[in-house]
């Protein structure tokens, strides 16, 4: 079962056939990786991680910070070895086998497809906030603008409308085969980047001491299962990182891989966990973050039905904990509306560039499993005129607007993370493994100290899985069993390496390979 490995060379022929031109710098890389990452982390689920930690959220975004810096260290080793679509997935199938590599691709279904589900329902707050009320004085009915109570949304809510709508937009964008430029990219991350600077210089001045006291409400450790104190926000916040991997695929067209490609992987992470520890500083030190508290004076759960129910009732209409556009609220509560809306736009014209880079990784991930063999070959059909894989974007959307339809989106991002997590475990292993087993193949950039980075990310990994929420945690071993038996009843019999074919792809998928949303302008021969 271990032993269909995937032959390097055959990987790394085929991306040799790419050919393309080393035209990204290390700056260009760090403008990509802010774009995949700022979104609705740090713009919507600040609200969750403040029900989950109060003013320790500065604590959680350090510490979430810190695993993805060393995460992202060992993905650099790896793109820049083997530059390929379908990462994680295909550096799995080159070191550890077929059923490995398989449990891998599908757990990154739970970090992508996902992860687009809740960026949308994130997008979904801030158009009924900012846009429909604040602007067209448009109050959706709460059935259309949340998931039902009984999932997590909010009391009366059926069916989250604007997220359904913009997941199945950006589909549709995907399938006709629309890219984002270099250039639109810089934009929305100047975009994003000035929202947040305007929001840290109007709220830290209007920081107060006390608001930050008790600092650790709900303790450093919040108990197993429960997902709150400082360190299950830190599992939560995490999501607000995810996306850097992307950058990592690009390694491949970068000058001087060893010199940029760890800038901007680690530079664009230092960058935002940065900014997002002032952001969290001045969010809480302006109008506090305080959790609501049970009964027994322990938070309630962030997407819980109980916390809805609070979060109903007036006296908490102004906490952070309650709101679905938690910074476009803060600049609100503390007199500044006008640029509230402003950033409330801010986050309504970027996010869905972070789904769009979100469901394009998707939908690339099963293109490259199905061209392997492990899901039907029709999946991977590319569309004649549209030049893309439009059967599996549309399937894959499809799931996507469902899932944002009804779930908050506060559970799908614990969900996404616990899918990430376990992906960027495998890649520390398979670099470890590479460099024990090929020590001597070239490699444009090396993990600095990789037996500690290793080792490091693997250990930071678990920590975080082990503090999500119990709901999340059982996600991962419920959808693998669901992945073995598709595995088992299907892809291990016609994976094409277990029936010995060793395929190098010609460029004709080049055109669809290589694209990856925010830098798809560069040169190419
Ligand atoms: N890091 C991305 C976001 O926060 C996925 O939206």
């Amino acid at each position: 079962m271990f032993a269909r490995v995937k032959p390097l060379g055959a990987i790394l022929e085929t991306a040799e056939k790419k050919s393309l031109h080393r035209t990204l710098g290390a700056f260009q890389l760090m403008l990509f990786g802010i774009g995949c990452v700022i979104g609705t982390g740090i713009f919507v689920l600040t609200a969750a991680g403040a029900q989950k930690a109060g003013p320790g959220l500065m604590l959680a975004f350090t510490i979430a910070g810190a695993i993805c810096i060393v995460a992202a260290l060992c993905y650099a080793e790896i793109a820049a070895m083997v530059p390929v679509a379908g990462s994680a997935y295909t550096y799995t199938y080159a070191t550890m086998g077929e059923f490995l590599a398989w449990t891998v691709g599908w757990s990154l279904v739970l970090e992508y497809a996902v992860a687009a589900s809740a960026v949308s329902v994130g997008w979904s707050g801030y158009f009924s906030g900012t846009i429909l009320n604040e602007f067209l004085g448009i109050h959706l009915p709460p059935w259309l603008s949340a998931g039902p109570l009984a999932l997590g949304g909010a009391p009366g809510g059926l069916i989250n409308l604007p997220a359904l709508v913009i997941a199945l937009l950006v589909t549709w964008l995907l399938m006709i085969g629309t890219r984002e430029s270099a250039w639109f990219n810089a934009v929305l991350v100047a975009i994003k980047v000035t929202a947040l600077t305007a929001f840290i210089m109007l709220t830290l001045p209007e920081t107060e001491a006390s608001r930050f006291n008790p600092f650790l409400p709900a303790g450093v450790f919040g108990g197993f299962g429960t997902g709150i104190g400082a360190v299950g926000a830190a599992a939560t916040m995490f999501f607000a990182y995810v996306g850097f991997d992307a950058v990592s695929t690009a390694a491949e067209e970068t000058k001087d891989p060893q010199r940029n490609v760890p800038i901007g992987l680690v530079g664009s992470l230092l960058f935002c966990t940065v900014f997002y520890i002032l952001v969290s500083a001045g969010a809480i030190g302006s109008i506090g973050g305080q959790p609501i508290l049970g009964p027994n004076g322990i938070p309630f759960p962030a997407g819980s039905e109980e916390l809805a129910r609070q979060c109903a009732m007036p006296q908490y209409a102004q906490y952070l904990v309650c709101s679905d556009e938690a910074l476009a609220h803060v600049l609100r509560v503390i007199g500044h509306g006008a640029i509230g809306n402003m950033l409330g736009i801010a986050a309504f014209v970027a996010l869905p560039s972070v789904i769009l880079i979100l469901l394009f990784g998707q939908t690339r991930i099963f293109f490259v499993m199905a061209r392997d063999g492990l899901l039907p070959e029709k999946l991977a059909a590319v569309h004649p005129k549209w030049k893309t894989p439009y059967v599996v974007t549309a399937i894959t959307g499809a799931v996507v607007a469902v899932g944002a339809a009804f779930f908050p989106v506060g559970r799908l991002a614990d969900i996404s993370n616990a899918g990430t997590l376990y992906a960027f475990m495998m890649v520390a292993i398979a670099v470890m493994i590479l460099r024990k087993r090929s020590p001597d193949f070239p490699r444009k950039f090396r993990t600095p100290a990789l037996w500690f980075v290793g080792p490091a990310t693997i250990v930071g990994c678990i920590f975080l899985f082990v503090n999500l929420p119990a709901a999340a945690m059982i996600v991962l071993p419920t959808w693998a069993l669901v992945g073995f038996a598709i595995y088992f009843g299907y892809s291990r019999s016609r994976s094409h390496v277990g029936l010995g074919l060793v395929e190098i792809h010609e460029p004709e998928y080049a055109d669809i390979e290589p694209d990856i949303p925010g830098i798809a302008d560069r040169g190419r021969s």
